[in-house]
């Protein structure tokens, strides 16, 4: 059910945009939103790349619900309610693995990997039994640029209409490949004492980077390397630096990538060769998009691929509470990339995207320390969001990508519109090559 639209005000004349603080302590907002939007849109399920052989599966939860993301026998990717049909147990109780059939342990039932019912215990007891219609249960599913999404939502718009411009942004990950990309095995699980939405905000923005990170940022430094934060400390360099509003929520930030990876002359020999590969396949201009920018993007609700170039982190996450997220992680790169390639982009997961790296912790520490701010909300009841509102152009360091996310949280919550801001992708960007449309 909707709720009043008492959380977002925003006041155009005077440039101020703010967020009402018990949208990050109600249970009334949190169900709320499971039924206006986890329950209703589409949420990202997993990568292609992570299902390589028919039966291999992985048992995951997406929109607080058990899934099990998999290839069936005949090879078709599937997501399958993980509950059985008989009395509700998980049929799948392991992480991963490969799977000719999930028997469910507590009576015995038993699913092909397309979820059909194949065979039940003592079937003759039952006068009738129809087979056909209790296999799992399959929600919606479809994929764009191999990014699988479900829906709980029967009539949910297609998936490239939810996506909007989000797709350019998948399409320049995706496009860096010419084999396909891959999602390195395995993931970060963790969690924080703080509401989802801080970090989908934390997610995309550029103002925290410098004090936050400084720590990494002085570490990267002192190593060689200069990390793309440091262009906005006010060195006055002349480049583009947008915070873009992809539609339907869905935001990035776009700034431009600086310094040198910390990779051996033989690594950047293979980093020069393939981008050279890339500019023959796409073109020098979609070719420095892909791979001479930096790139935060956020999918609502919950969606984040971060495309540092030194490692592109995929992030999903879902309130356990108003109060804590569950949040996973993966690492995603080309197939192709060879070992010390591949090892850089990994060891990059670990020290700065990881649980135990250098930044995640620190973000953590801010979202939890807002958190730990909000008990106050009675008497300062509003958060400010209003960086950057009312510029031509918000930069990476404003707070454009926010109000973005905050304005479809607002409608689809309240029904309330608020106007929309700032220029689209191919606006600011210009369009896409015909060279580049055609790969992606
Ligand atoms: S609950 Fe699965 S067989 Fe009974
Ligand atoms: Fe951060």
């Amino acid at each position: 059910m909707k709720l009043q639209p008492r959380f977002v005000q925003e006041d155009r004349v005077a440039g101020t945009f703010r967020v009402h603080r018990d949208v990050f302590l109600s249970q009334e907002v949190l169900e709320a939103e499971k039924a206006e939007f986890f329950d209703k849109v589409w949420l990202y399920l997993g990568h292609e790349s992570e299902l390589d052989k028919p039966g291999d599966f992985i048992a995951r939860q997406v929109g607080g619900r058990p899934i099990i993301f998999t290839k069936d026998r005949k090879g078709q990717i599937r997501a399958l309610l993980n509950t059985c049909r008989h009395r509700g147990a998980q049929v799948c109780r392991e992480d991963f693995g490969n799977a000719k059939i999930f028997t469910c342990f507590y009576h015995g039932w038993a699913y092909g990997t397309d979820g059909s019912l194949v065979s039940v215990p003592d079937a003759d007891s039952y006068s009738s039994l129809d087979r056909e219609s209790h296999g799992l249960v399959q929600p919606k599913l479809d994929s764009y640029s191999g990014f699988y999404f479900l829906s709980y939502n029967p009539d949910v718009e297609p998936l490239t209409d939810y996506l909007a411009d989000a797709k350019e942004l998948l399409d320049l990950v995706a496009n860096q490949s010419e084999s396909g990309m891959a999602v390195v095995k395995g993931a970060h699980h963790y969690s924080m004492k703080a509401n989802w939405k801080l970090l989908m905000e934390n997610s995309c923005d550029g103002y925290h980077g410098m004090s936050v990170h400084q720590t990494y940022v002085e570490m990267m430094m002192s190593l060689g390397m200069t990390p793309s934060l440091v262009k906005q400390s006010g060195d006055g360099a002349v480049v583009a630096d947008y915070g873009i509003n992809l539609g339907n929520g869905h935001a990035t930030t776009w700034f431009p990538e600086l310094g040198r990876p910390l990779i051996s002359e033989r690594g950047l020999e293979l980093v020069a060769a393939h981008r050279e590969r890339m500019v023959e396949r796409l073109g020098e201009e979609y070719t420095r998009r892909a791979l001479n920018t930096s790139r935060n993007t956020i999918v609502f609700p919950n969606l984040v691929i971060v495309d540092l170039n030194f490692g592109i982190q995929i992030r999903t996450m879902f309130p356990l509470s108003p109060t804590e997220t569950a949040i996973t992680g993966w690492q995603i790169s080309p197939a192709e990339v060879g070992d010390e390639l591949k090892g850089y982009r990994i060891d990059n997961a670990l020290t700065f995207w990881g649980p135990g790296g250098l930044a995640t912790p620190d973000d953590v520490e801010a979202l939890e320390q807002c958190q730990i701010g909000f008990a106050t909300s009675k008497e300062v009841p509003w958060s400010d969001i209003s960086k950057g509102f009312g510029k031509p152009r918000p930069t990476t360091f404003d707070e454009l990508q926010m109000r973005t996310f905050w304005r479809r949280w607002n409608f689809l919550v309240t029904g309330e519109q608020l106007p929309e801001e700032g220029e689209s992708y191919a606006q600011l960007l210009g369009p896409i090559s015909e060279k580049a449309k055609v790969s992606s």
